[in-house]
Parts: C-alpha cells; structure tokens; sequence
C-alpha cells in the first residue's frame, strides 16, 4: 500500500477512532487527527504518540466550525489518502431529547467535511454508520445491506442522511465512500492502554456492567426478559474494537486495490464507488448470556435487576457479514471472551473509569 500518503481521522481520539488510529500507525500510516474532545480524553492524544509508531498531527477542532476545517484541508491535502469520518454524538437518548443537537455535530459536521474534501481535491472517505439504520421492526435478522432502512430516533436518521449524501457525493462529485454499518463494537486495544471510556454514565451494556462490577453503580438494570428469544433477553452482534478498527484497513485496501483514484490528481481510473457494509460477526449474545460472560472474566457475579423494556429496543440486532467477507475478505477474528476480557483489563490496568 502507498506508505507516504496520511490518514486523516474525525473524532480520532474517540473509542472507535483511537483504535483504527493504531491499525493504520502500525501499517506505517502517519495520521492526522481532529476532535473537539467533546467526548473524548486529551491524554488519549499521548497514548496514541505512544503506542503509534509514526507520527500524528493533532488538531482541537470542531466539524462545526467550517473555516477551522477547511484551514486544515487547505495545509494537508496533497498528503491525505484516505479520510476516515467517526466524529459524531452517539446516543440516541440524547438524541432525542435534542435533536438540533445531533443534526448540528453530524449533518452540519459532515457537511463541513465533506465541502472542504471537495474544495481541497481529497475523495475518499470511509463513514462510520450503523446497524441502527435497518428497519429493524420490519425485517429479518440477520441484517443484509439491500435490506430496508427507516429510523425511529433522530441520531439514527442522521446517519442515514450521511450515507444518503455520501452516496450523492460519490455520484455527483466523483467521491469514493464505504459507509461502515457497525453492530455493537465492544472491548479494547490489546496494549490496554486505550479502550471505552466515555465521558458520564455510559448507556451502552458492557460499559455499564464492568461500572457495577467496579462498584461505582449499584446493580444493572435488564431492560425486558420477556421478549421472543431463547433467554427473554435481547440479543446482539457483539464484535471485538479491533475487529472493526481492522475493517477500515481492509475497507481502505480495497479501494486501493479497485485503483479507482489517481491518488495525486484529479484522474479517474474507473466509476467512483459508494458501498455500506456491514460490520459485525453474524452470531449473537444475549443481555443474560452477556451477564454470565463478565461473570466468568471477573469471577464474581454481576448484581441485576429485570425492568420493564427500553422503549425503541429490537429483540434481536444481528449482521450478515459476508459482504465485507466478499469485497474486502475480512471477517472478525476476536472472541466476545477476549473482548470482555480487554475492557475489563483495560479499565484495571489503567484505573479509567469516569466519574
Ligand atoms: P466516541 O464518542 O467515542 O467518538 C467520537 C469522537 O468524535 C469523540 O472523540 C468526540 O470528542 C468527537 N466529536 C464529536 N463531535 C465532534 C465534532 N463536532 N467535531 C469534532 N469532533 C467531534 O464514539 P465512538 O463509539 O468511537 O463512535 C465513533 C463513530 O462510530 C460515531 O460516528 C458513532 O456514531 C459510530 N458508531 C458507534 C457505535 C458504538 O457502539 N460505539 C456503533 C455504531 C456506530
Ligand atoms: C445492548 C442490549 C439493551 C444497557 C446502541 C445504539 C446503536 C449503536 C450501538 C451507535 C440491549 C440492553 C443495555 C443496560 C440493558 N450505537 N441493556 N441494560 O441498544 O444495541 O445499540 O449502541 O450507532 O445505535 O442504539 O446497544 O449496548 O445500549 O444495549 O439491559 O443498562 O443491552 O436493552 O438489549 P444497542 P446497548
């Protein structure tokens, strides 16, 4: 692969960005990073210098704010191969108590990006996007990438529009884009110097039961055991960070290899591409099998309460991953047990758990 080109990574310093940040540091990419920092950790920045063996460029920026951005693409362009977007809000709670909120940081912030990928020449790009955008109501686990799409919150709607202006830009702008369709990314680096350490309360279910297992929050509450799987319990595509931090690389590999853009010009080679994928692994595990795995790893049990269902929860949320198996012959390698097991060493070893 071209090894003098730069990657440059939105919301780099986050959970999923800081692990695709070593994937491709550890191929000899150096990388460019912006984040505001909204939801991640400074000290994240001089782990990575650490960890990564090339180099890394730093900028505190928000996607918001189009000149700091365009400044950026301005200075680096020539350089950059690939453009990898995480820098999102990602709770869909939140989401939808503010929905200006989340249309602000991920439709203006994309579209900022996006206008000064255009301006500045830079065309590739690969999109974190989500299992939450299938209709999951609708259709049949597990999730294809033909299948529907319809959201029901406002932070899966603007990863739709995302993929829908993606998709405009690829036919319109001779872009290429991979909008990546995450299910359910869990655990750590393997260094456990970087894993999941969001800013409050977390609201997702590994995050939240190693929390009660430290002690700081009392018990898990289940949200529902009466729904139509084998435990009661719904179920998940659970795939190891860095399973899906090596899906970008595969992903990037891919375009590369389609050779679809004369890298250093404006030439085209072939049709500009557009795909989603999926990235997940296809089998599943439920709220009470996630339970007793933790229990397991931690070998004591996990204090837990069944409650009433979560409004907007799907029974069973589950990937068809041969498309990435066929275009990029990539599938996950890691176990949900090693996943578990990094998170937790991760939070031990370096004492991370917000307050
Ligand atoms: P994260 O919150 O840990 O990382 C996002 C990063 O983007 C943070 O460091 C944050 O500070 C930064 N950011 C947010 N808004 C910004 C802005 N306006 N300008 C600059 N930086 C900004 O989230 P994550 O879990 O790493 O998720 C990364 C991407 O993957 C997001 O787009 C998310 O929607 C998507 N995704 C995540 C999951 C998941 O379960 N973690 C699942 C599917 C999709
Ligand atoms: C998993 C399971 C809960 C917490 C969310 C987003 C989705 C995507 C991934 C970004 C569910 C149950 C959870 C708790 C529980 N993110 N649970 N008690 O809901 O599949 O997906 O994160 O794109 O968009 O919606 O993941 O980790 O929140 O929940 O019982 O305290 O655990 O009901 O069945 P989810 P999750």
């Amino acid at each position: 692969m071209e090894t003098q080109k730069k990657i440059l990574l939105t919301g780099g310093l986050g959970y999923i960005g800081s692990h695709t940040a070593t994937v491709f540091a550890d191929a000899g990419y150096d990388l460019i990073i912006i984040d505001n920092l909204s939801n991640s950790h400074e000290d994240t920045l001089e782990v990575l210098k650490k960890l990564c063996p090339s180099k890394i460029k730093f900028y505190d920026a928000d996607l918001r704010n189009y000149e700091d951005i365009e400044k950026i693409f301005e200075k680096h362009a020539l350089e950059i191969w690939f453009v990898l977007h995480f820098a999102a809000k990602k709770s869909v709670g939140e989401s939808c108590q503010d929905p200006f909120l989340y249309y602000d940081h991920n439709i203006n912030g994309s579209i900022n990006l996006l206008q000064a990928m255009e301006k500045t020449g830079v065309k590739n790009i690969i999109f974190s996007s989500s299992a939450t955008v299938y209709d999951s109501e609708n259709i049949l686990p597990p999730f294809t990438e033909g299948d529907r799409t319809r959201t029901i919150n406002p932070y899966g709607t603007t990863k739709l529009m995302i993929e829908q202006l993606l998709r405009d830009m690829v036919m319109h702008k001779w872009f290429n884009a991979i909008a990546l369709r995450y299910f359910n990314p869990i655990g750590a680096h393997p260094s456990h110097e970087i894993g999941e350490n969001p800013k409050g309360i977390p609201t997702n279910l590994l995050p939240f039961i190693l929390r009660v297992v430290e002690g700081k929050i009392d018990k898990l509450e289940v949200f529902g055991d009466d729904y139509d799987t084998p435990d009661g319990t719904c179920i998940r595509d659970y795939i190891h960070v860095m399973d899906v931090a090596e899906a970008h690389f595969a992903a990037a590999r891919y375009l590369h290899e389609r050779n679809l853009v004369n890298e250093t010009s404006d030439m085209y080679t072939a049709e500009p591409i557009f795909e989603t994928v999926n990235v997940g692994t296809g089998y599943g595990k439920s709220v009470a099998e996630m339970i007793a795995i933790v229990e397991n790893v931690v070998d004591t049990e996990v204090p837990h309460v069944v409650v009433g269902r979560r409004s907007g929860d799907t029974p069973v949320s589950l990937a068809n991953p041969l498309k990435a198996k066929k275009l990029f012959n990539r599938e996950a390698k890691r176990t949900i047990m090693q996943a578990v097991e990094d998170a937790r060493n991760y939070l031990q070893i370096t004492k991370k758990i917000s307050e």
